[in-house]
């Protein structure tokens, strides 16, 4: 077996900007998903995953099936309709250790190990630029989700060391250095799972087009914050809220970038807390659970800012947390949380990775 791994990802910030043509700052993260693959003995594609079970399918007659099979079979589907690629029979063996539902992109990791054992084993001489491209189309077309390019686009070209500065409408990038001194990612999953296929996330995604017609602006690059304030009674609550988040989170962004560049590392703490208020209140896509855990970390000594992270309604909160104090934090958090809700959180001290490549022996 030939052995290919996608990096899960963090965002720092930016979220639910990806879709609207603003900016996002993820971070390749070190927990995978891995694909085994080789011929198989027949022409069919025999899939085998650790956590999900085992499927068989033929590629030459693909339907959806409304599982997680569908992230699988949307890169097949995909590859044959825009690439013309003929699949011989395949065997695949997934695994991974990227928590499910936890806000860390589980699902595009395993879109872009999928494309990218395909493309080493097949030669099929993919770019980049195709691989987290076509995944997304996958999501897109075949699973039903409408998500923005930043996951995909993080597992590709995810860098160690660096977050990934990325403007969702020139798809222009910049690598930014990850100074993080005496500081850490905490990822503390609430356990309330999160599906974006359950609706909520094409909703929003909805509402903030809806809020660009009624601004009267074809994009929220047009659209300043005093803009915002002089038409406020012009549009509708819920247009005004959902704009105000993506303004104000595209600025966060690139304040953000700023500190990682010129400044402290714990610093970015304050923006994060800002856009985890701004998610909360004016998105509306956290939920109470990760609300508490957000409001109990920011009491915490050695938490220097948090927010909820990913598409919401459940999933994470990214912490910045002092490294020596990680311990202690985390223990105190886990129990608060059990206190109030008789839930286990749990919690994930994560590092920067590579985007996917090709492994010379299986990492999981
Ligand atoms: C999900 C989507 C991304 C992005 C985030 C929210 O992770 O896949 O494209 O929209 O939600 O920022």
């Amino acid at each position: 077996m030939k052995y290919y791994v996608a990096p899960g990802r963090l965002n720092i910030i930016g979220e639910h900007t990806d879709y609207n043509g603003g900016f996002v700052l993820p971070v390749a993260i070190d927990k995978y998903v891995q694909v085994g693959i080789e011929k198989s003995h027949d022409d069919l594609v025999h899939v085998k995953s650790q956590s999900f079970g085992e499927f068989t399918f033929d590629s030459k007659n693909i339907s959806a099936t409304d599982s997680w099979k569908d992230y699988v079979m949307g890169i097949f589907d995909v590859l044959k309709k825009d690439k013309g690629v003929n699949f011989p029979g395949l065997k695949l063996e997934i695994k991974s250790n990227v928590p499910e539902g936890a806000g860390l992109s589980s699902s595009a990791a395993l879109e872009v190990a999928v494309i990218t054992a395909l493309n080493g084993f097949l030669n099929l001489n993919l770019t980049d630029e195709e691989r987290y491209n076509l995944s997304q189309k996958a999501e897109n077309e075949f699973v039903g989700v409408q998500c923005g390019i930043m996951d995909q686009f993080a597992s590709v070209m995810g860098r160690k060391g660096h977050a990934l500065f990325l403007d969702t409408v020139s798809m222009k990038y910049e690598y930014v250095p990850l100074n993080t001194g005496e500081y850490t990612f905490v990822v503390i999953d609430s356990g309330v799972k999160h599906s974006l296929s359950d609706g909520g996330y094409n909703k929003r995604r909805e509402e903030a087009q809806k809020a660009l017609e009624e601004f009267g602006v074809n994009s929220y690059r047009e659209l300043s914050l005093s803009q915002l304030f002089m038409k406020r009674s012009q549009v509708s609550e819920i247009s005004y809220k959902r704009a105000m988040h993506v303004v104000t989170e595209n600025e966060r962004v690139k304040e953000a970038v700023d500190i990682l560049k010129h400044s402290n590392f714990e610093n970015l703490g304050r923006v994060l807390n800002q856009s985890h208020e701004s998610l909360a209140i004016e998105y509306e896509v956290s939920c109470d659970e990760v609300n508490f855990i957000v409001d109990t970390l920011k009491e915490i000594d050695g938490v220097t800012g948090c927010r909820m992270i990913g598409g919401g309604f459940g999933g994470s909160v990214l912490a910045i947390c002092e490294k020596a104090k990680v311990g202690e934090i985390s223990a105190e958090v886990k129990e608060k949380y059990n206190k109030e809700y008789g839930k286990e959180a749990r919690t994930y001290v994560v590092d920067s990775s590579d985007g996917a490549m090709k492994m010379d022996n299986a990492l999981i």
